[in-house]
């Protein structure tokens, strides 16, 4: 077992519910919470940058009152995600605001900081660092992140391009912390397999784009109802990072799915947000994991499927 920070230990399910640019909301947070999984928005959801004050003193106060009725089903911890890139022109003002409200867990992408791992720590906050490989896991611990993120290939958003095999693997050789594992994990057996091959936590994304919290188009959910790993595309053309996306939102954009041409990472910019917003507004982001997804509902009825799942995929082997 890896050692866990009192925040993570003994979750109900070993499940964090991922950022999603433009899709996450406290709504879908505050339903992931309630329901058992860490639940986490991006801080650049909130437009404009004041909107996050309210969104956090929301979250904040309504998982509190929703603990003090339910202290013996108390609601997972929730995790704001900082895009840590020298685009993010709102990465100070933020971050005030996560120390402010002692946001119990913060993801970070896109560059590892001491800076922000120490003013997390400074209240007591723990810090996990997304990945795509061995080297940006090492430079993240080194620069004092608590734990971190394996993003494999098939995963939605910036994927990279490993085995989700090949990367936990390197990483438990030398690390002992806290480790999540995404990647088209989207049903409870999958779950288990990420834990059995040495993660602590599985992250999901793309499946809670399909559900009734997450501030998605009806077409995006139904995309994604309807799609199959046949149907995501990787590329860089959107960003300047590659990243995994759905053909059909490309071909409703007048683009060829199979011809794309290359993109260039000078533009990519988070922070600024107009840009970056409308490609992911048009450009559906998705992982592989998409067959496994097979109606709209609500986000806890999502988590009641994925615990019936990964309790029927551990007593199948008799664990
Ligand atoms: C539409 C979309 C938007 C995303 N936005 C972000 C983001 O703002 N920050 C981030 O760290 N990761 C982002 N991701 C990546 C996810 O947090 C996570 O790594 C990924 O969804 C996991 O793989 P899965 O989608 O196959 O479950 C995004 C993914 C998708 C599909």
């Amino acid at each position: 077992m890896s050692k866990l920070p009192p925040v993570l230990a003994n979750l109900p399910l070993p499940i964090i519910g991922s950022p999603l640019f433009i899709i996450s909301n406290p709504k879908l947070v505050i339903a992931q919470c309630k329901a058992g999984v860490v639940g986490s928005m991006p801080a650049l959801n909130a437009r404009p940058a004041s909107q996050l004050e309210d969104w956090l003193a929301e979250i904040t106060e309504e998982l509190a009152a929703y603990n003090k009725a339910n202290p013996d089903k108390p609601a997972a911890p929730f995790a704001i995600n900082q895009i840590v890139h020298k685009s993010n022109d709102r990465l100070e003002h933020d971050m005030e605001l996560v120390v402010k409200y002692k946001v119990p867990i913060v993801i970070t992408s896109l560059g590892a900081r001491t800076d922000v791992n120490d003013a997390v720590h400074s209240y007591g906050g723990v810090t996990m660092h997304d990945i795509i490989n061995n080297a940006f896991a090492k430079k993240a611990i080194e620069k004092g992140a608590d734990g971190l993120i394996a993003v494999a290939a098939g995963a939605g958003g910036h994927a990279g391009i490993k085995s989700p095999f090949a990367l936990v693997q390197e990483i438990r050789q030398w690390f002992d912390g806290p480790l999540a594992l995404s990647g088209s994990i989207a049903n409870g057996a999958a779950v288990l397999a990420a834990q059995a091959m040495g993660a602590d936590f599985a992250y999901i994304g793309t499946a809670f784009i399909a559900t009734e919290e997450a501030r998605a188009s009806a077409e995006y959910k139904q995309a994604i109802v309807e799609g199959s790993s046949d149907d995501i595309v990787y590329s860089n053309l959107f960003t300047g990072v590659h990243g995994n996306y759905l053909a059909p939102s490309i071909v409703a954009a007048g683009m060829d799915p199979a011809n794309l041409p290359q993109g260039d990472l000078k533009t990519m910019n988070f922070g600024g947000g107009d840009s970056a917003k409308k490609a992911w507004k048009d450009i559906w982001g998705s992982g592989q994991g998409i067959g496994a997804v097979t109606e709209v509902g609500t986000a806890a009825s999502f988590v009641e499927k994925l615990k019936r799942e990964y309790q029927e995929a551990r007593s199948r082997l008799a664990l």
